[in-house]
């Protein structure tokens, strides 16, 4: 027996069970399919348990992607007090955190809930754990379809059995934290049907670090401290510096490198090979600070440092240069004033980063340039993709989530519209 549906979402993560859960209430016989066991399981690790949901502010320069303006009109069509406005229908109790941050008041699984009943409320159909075999398009449309708009049909072979639906959508997000279900499913379907693609690569992850420059570094895992960060080298000229995007956040020092909101936030924009560029006393008038030390202590240069950054840094960066290892007084002026020049723009080059495994999320992905950016079906007749399989990325700070309900929201309309 061949089961017929409107619409079949594939992936029942955030932008998967949003899409069919308007979609269904919409009147769209809708089934959503996921191989895990439990449906959305990044949104229940997310924010540390608390999901940061959405930001009260977004807007399109908070993402990255080939074509920066792709996600305008998606985002303008659901906004983060739509979502907060469903919270308050659900009485899902919420609180900002730090720069228009949202997290849950109890938990992550107030939002999953939130949407499962959204999804019950539109009769929206799950089989999971279900595995997807394979997807044929049919090209023609099926005679179970009760509406006979011309459109062609796609046939899913499940472990379940086999379906046939005039509108497939794609909601199996990117490939980091594979242990929770990540695959490159989304990709390979849009290799099947000719659709470009932007190198994935891991975002919003931590980096990491060797060789001798980075020794002295080593031992300060779990120190934490608020930095300004950008990607590029001091030959950067002022109009690439101008133009590039800068972070002050707080870093913090791993057994690996270096992780922390400053990091997590730079690594989306990093490349292979870049070096980072972090002022390590922001706000701070170094140079005036030392050499105010110099005329008045006999300290030692570490000790002295001490009072502008943590004393083990500190120790670390003192140890680093021979010339450091000395009362401040016995220094010249010449080298406390180099000393405040490169703590205030330390150039250090990752050697890569701690990838998937520990990604938050995916850059890259299904080239918008194959998609409609107001209703995300692509160059393929009744194939949408939705979420972090496209190539619009983030920040951190709950743009990723915004992007998942405002990508299944635009989604679900054109779904509807097309019925
Ligand atoms: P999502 O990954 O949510 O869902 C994809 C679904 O597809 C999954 O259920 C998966 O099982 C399923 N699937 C995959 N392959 C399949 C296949 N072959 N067959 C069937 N089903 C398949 N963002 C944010 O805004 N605020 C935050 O606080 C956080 N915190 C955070 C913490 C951690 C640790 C991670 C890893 C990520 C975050 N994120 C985040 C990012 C956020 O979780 C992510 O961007 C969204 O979940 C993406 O939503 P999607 O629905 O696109 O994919």
């Amino acid at each position: 027996m061949t089961h017929y549906f409107d619409a079949v979402v594939i992936g029942a993560g955030a932008a998967g069970l949003f899409c069919a859960a308007i979609a269904g209430q919409r009147g769209l016989k809708v089934l959503v399919i996921d191989h895990s066991e439990k449906v959305a399981e990044k949104i229940r690790i997310s924010g540390g348990g608390r999901c940061n949901f959405t930001n009260r502010e977004v807007t399109p320069s908070n993402f990255l992607s080939e074509n920066p303006h792709f996600c305008r009109s998606a985002l303008a069509g659901y906004t983060p007090q739509d979502f907060t406005a469903l919270l308050q229908k659900h009485n899902v109790p919420f609180h900002e955190k730090h720069k228009g941050q949202l997290f849950c008041d109890r938990s992550a699984e107030d939002i999953i809930n939130l949407l499962l009943a959204e999804c019950a409320a539109g009769h929206v159909e799950r089989w999971q754990p279900c595995s997807v075999k394979k997807v044929t398009d049919l090209g023609i449309k099926s005679d179970l379809n009760p509406i006979n708009t011309g459109a062609s049909s796609y046939q899913i072979d499940t472990d379940r059995g086999l379906i046939e639906t005039p509108h497939l959508v794609i909601a199996t997000g990117g490939l980091s934290i594979p242990k929770i279900g990540a695959t490159d499913f989304g990709y390979r379907i849009a290799q099947q049907f000719g659709l470009r693609m932007v190198e994935p690569r891991a975002a919003l992850v931590p980096l990491t670090f060797d060789g001798d420059a980075w020794l002295p570094f080593a031992q300060l895992a779990g120190l934490a401290l608020p930095v300004q960060i950008e990607t590029g080298s001091r030959d950067a000229t002022p109009k690439q510096r101008k133009k590039a995007t800068v972070f002050a956040e707080d870093l913090l020092f791993t057994h690996k490198g270096l992780s922390g909101p400053a990091v997590l936030q730079i690594s989306s924009f990093w490349l292979t090979g870049q070096s980072l560029r972090i002022n390590l006393a922001p706000g701070q008038d170094l140079s005036h600070a030392l050499l105010k030390a110099k005329a008045s202590s006999k300290k030692l240069i570490a000790n002295e440092l001490a009072s502008v950054v943590p004393s083990r840094l500190a120790d670390a960066w003192a140890s680093t240069d021979a010339a450091l290892q000395r009362p401040i007084c016995d220094a010249t002026d010449k080298a406390l004033l180099s000393l405040a020049e490169r703590l205030a723009d330390w150039q250090i080059t990752p050697n890569g980063s701690e990838g998937y495994k520990k990604a938050e999320v995916t850059a890259g992905g299904i080239d918008t340039r194959d998609l409609s950016s107001r209703t995300m079906e692509s160059r393929q007749p009744g194939l949408y993709f939705i979420g972090e399989v496209i190539d619009v990325t983030g920040w951190l700070g709950g743009y990723n989530f915004q992007w998942a309900w405002a990508s299944g929201f635009a989604c679900a309309n054109a779904l509807v519209a097309s019925k």
